[in-house]
């Protein structure tokens, strides 16, 4: 048997219809505050998160989906090559020998017909930042920009994590004339997320919120952190020694049991924070405060990408267990630089872990199971024909119907729209067709009526 493979997973009905109202109401909630949806490739070239995301985190370093893109078949590359040795020869000016030579190195020399290093996108941010420098984004002002989808990333799977998960997060990046740097915009994110959350029912989750500092502050803290890890760095795993050279904020993702004491004792950011981060970070929290989110400062927060700067959150969730964190974002004003933008284009965002939040809400499922308001029941010969009419013409009155085949014997269908947790079941037989009336059977009651065509889908919908 060939199985989905480990960390991935079917996601099956009745539990997609979950999906379905998380997703409704993401996008009802997001409308309100005028993001818009954005849709960008799957994959991306490796080194958009190599550079976005940080070559030193472990998403980069450890846990991309990462593959060369086939440059393409060595017989079309000949067939290339011969046509152009063909175009020098009949070109009397050129010098057959030298140009062969130099087409060859042009079309098959050493890694010519090399492929394109892909990587299956691990996080959503940095393609989204890609696409904002791509079309020029920046000359719509401010871009409030949401995205739903599939994410890949190579991690141990346990509850709660997979290698192919989905996210739902939002970006709201532009240039600072356009406001994208203002704590409000902050502030404003994190309320929407909060009523987000509510709005689905979930109350048992905290908001956790830190300033990771501006570039200065970061460089003033990383060479902080590096004199304080210097005596003790001896002591720790390996990836803490090599991050200690060449990333130190990174030590703080180590997960070896050993190294937490150590860890533990390290300085921390708010220490190393200037005037302006600090501002920044009050204005938000007063904001937050105005508008009724409660929130924790928790100063030992840096989340695990390079591209944070200031505000940094995260959201848990009491009832996930070890992967608790329901959601993270935080601001990457320097960003869209690093990727290329000729302008800066601060910007704040965030991603939900679909997965987690859709777990939260499990209690909830058969709340959302669907029904079925009818089952057709088609009798006798010919009678096919008539019940698919009726069907459509029910659908189309916006009635869930489901249809039965005039092969099965009626028990059958009986027992078929139980199972399918039909309403009523309405029998189309040669003397309901040529009443024009049908036989509607409330399943549940056991009450049957005979009910004229003209009147079905209101009877079924109960008025
Ligand atoms: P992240 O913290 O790496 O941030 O991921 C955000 C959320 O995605 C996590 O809090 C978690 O709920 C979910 N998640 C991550 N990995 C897995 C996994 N293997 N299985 C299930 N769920 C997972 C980002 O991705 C940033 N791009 C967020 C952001 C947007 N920052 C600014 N804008």
């Amino acid at each position: 048997m060939i199985k989905a493979v480990r960390g991935t997973r079917d996601l099956l009905p009745p539990e997609t219809a979950l999906w379905n109202v998380v997703e409704a109401a993401v996008r009802d909630v997001f409308r309100a505050y005028n993001f818009q949806e954005i849709r960008t490739p799957i994959f991306e070239a490796t080194e958009l998160f190599a550079r976005g995301v940080g070559e030193e985190t472990d998403i980069v370093a450890k846990e991309m989906y990462t593959w060369e893109d086939r440059g393409g078949t060595l017989s079309n590359k000949f067939g290339e090559l011969l046509d152009l040795v063909d175009l020098a020869r009949q070109n009397p000016a050129s010098t057959p020998t030298l140009d062969t030579v130099k087409l060859f190195n042009e079309y098959l020399g050493p890694g010519k017909w090399k492929g394109q290093s892909l990587t299956l996108r691990p996080e959503n941010t940095a393609g989204v930042v890609r696409a904002y420098i791509e079309h020029q984004l920046w000359d719509r002002g401010l871009n409030k920009l949401y995205y739903i989808g599939p994410q890949f990333r190579r991690e141990r799977p346990q509850k709660g994590r997979y290698r192919q998960f989905y996210q739902i997060g939002a970006e709201v990046i532009g240039p600072a004339s356009a406001g994208s740097e203002r704590p409000i915009r902050d502030a404003e994110v994190l309320e929407m997320l909060d009523t987000l959350l509510r709005r689905l029912g979930i109350a048992d989750f905290t908001l956790y919120i830190n300033s990771v500092g501006d570039a200065g502050d970061r460089a003033a803290y990383n060479d902080a952190l590096r004199k304080a890890l210097q005596p003790v760095v001896g002591q720790m795993c390996t990836d803490c020694q090599r991050r200690a050279v060449t990333n130190p904020l990174r030590v703080f993702d180590c997960k070896v049991p050993e190294d937490q004491p150590i860890i533990a004792t390290l300085p921390l950011i708010s220490s190393y924070l200037g005037d302006q981060s600090k501002e920044h970070f009050q204005s938000v929290q007063a904001l937050l405060k105005e508008a009724g989110v409660a929130f924790e400062v928790n100063p030992r927060l840096v989340r695990g990408l390079d591209y944070y700067t200031r505000t940094a959150f995260e959201f848990t969730h009491g009832a996930l267990g070890a992967q608790n964190a329901i959601l993270g974002g935080g601001r990457y004003d320097g960003l869209a630089e690093l990727l290329g933008s000729p302008q800066p284009a601060p910007g704040i965002g965030f991603a939900i872990g679909e997965d987690r939040l859709v777990m939260a809400l499990h209690a909830r499922a058969s709340e959302t199971a669907p029904s079925v308001d009818a089952y057709i029941a088609p009798v006798g010969e010919g009678m096919n024909r008539k019940a698919l009419r009726l069907a459509g013409d029910l659908r189309r009155e916006g009635l869930v119907v489901e249809l039965g085949d005039r092969s099965f014997r009626l028990k059958k269908m009986f027992e078929a729209a139980t199972k399918a947790g039909a309403k009523y079941i309405l029998i189309v037989g040669e003397n309901e067709v040529k009443a024009d009336a049908f036989a509607v059977k409330n399943l549940a009651t056991g009450k049957q009526v005979s009910v004229a065509r003209g009147e079905l889908a209101r009877r079924i919908r109960g008025e």
